[in-house]
């Protein structure tokens, strides 16, 4: 039997009730499909987690930039649909944009101290699109559970602060980031890469694993660490940095001279028409 699929968002809020009422408890995978080896590995810990499992598909307009990629992120949900079946998710919630953004639409949830830092600089508008959609569908699915993949580590810790700050009572766990045997962290749009790129991207891993190997090395300047990676990069040409930064893992916050704290390295970089993002938590200090 194929995983039930649930379009209207009553009929999933009505559902959720139904299984709270029950005592079942609820773990949620919001998704974008596309699903990957990263979204099963996020189904398989909310199946551990909970009675009852919801994975919504939705590629939400309103996270995309002007000259972003909504039109053409990759789209697939009768595959999404067979894994989540083989898997044995109980839910498939596949809002249409329609219901979720009628006309006259006008509510945004937005984070005033770090949605503008990192992708957030080069991506005005992201993260109130992302914070809004999931303020939303947690308002439509209840869940107790929600789970959210670290390769995005940013959106990561904006949600669970949006979670704390707004009151849903829901708890927000981060899951770690796959990768591919070389290293590539698992991403729906690593589909868009030719083979020529998809063999040079591992190249950003390594090169991040330089600067945690640094930094276990004793150096502790974010600037001579960056520089690393900065150097390591420039040997493959055909990526182009947008940002790398290293953050205090807790909260993002800038570090001064030295690190101090639990650390993590974020990079975003072109290759050829993807955009890149990954991210490393680097030991202590
Ligand atoms: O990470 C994603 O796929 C999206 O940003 C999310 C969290 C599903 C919101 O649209």
């Amino acid at each position: 039997m194929p995983i039930r699929t649930i379009i209207a968002l009553a009929d999933m809020r009505q559902l959720s009730r139904e299984w709270r009422a029950a005592g079942k408890k609820t773990a949620f995978v919001p998704t974008m499909g596309a699903l990957h080896d990263g979204h099963l590995a996020l189904v398989r810990e909310a199946q551990n987690k909970a009675d009852r499992v919801v994975v919504s598909i939705f590629v939400n307009p309103i996270q995309f930039g002007p000259k972003e990629d909504f039109a053409s992120y990759p789209r697939m949900l009768q595959l999404d649909s067979e894994k989540l079946t083989s898997l044995g998710a109980d839910v498939l919630f596949a809002p249409n944009a329609a219901e979720m953004y009628p006309a006259g639409y006008e509510t945004y949830v937005y984070n005033d101290k770090r949605s503008d830092i990192l992708c957030g600089r080069f991506r005005p508008g992201h993260f109130q699109g992302v914070l809004t959609i999931v303020s939303k569908l947690f308002n439509t699915v209840e869940p107790d559970f929600a789970l959210f993949g670290k390769k995005d580590y940013q959106q990561f810790t904006l949600l669970r602060k949006m979670a704390q700050d707004l009151c849903f009572p829901i708890e927000v766990i981060g899951h770690p980031t796959l990768r591919d045997p070389d290293g590539l962290a698992m991403s729906s749009r690593n589909l868009r890469l030719t083979p020529e790129e998809r063999a040079l991207a591992p190249e950003l891993y390594r090169a991040m694993q330089m600067v945690k190997e640094a930094l276990q090395g004793g150096q502790k300047k974010p600037q001579v660490l960056l520089d690393t990676l900065k150097k390591q990069l420039s040997h493959v040409p055909a990526f182009r940095l947008e940002y790398a930064e290293i953050r205090a893992a807790a909260d993002l916050a800038d570090f001064g001279e030295t690190i101090d704290q639990p650390a993590v390295l974020l990079v975003a970089a072109h290759l050829g028409s993807v955009r890149l993002i990954d991210n490393l938590e680097l030991s202590g200090p």
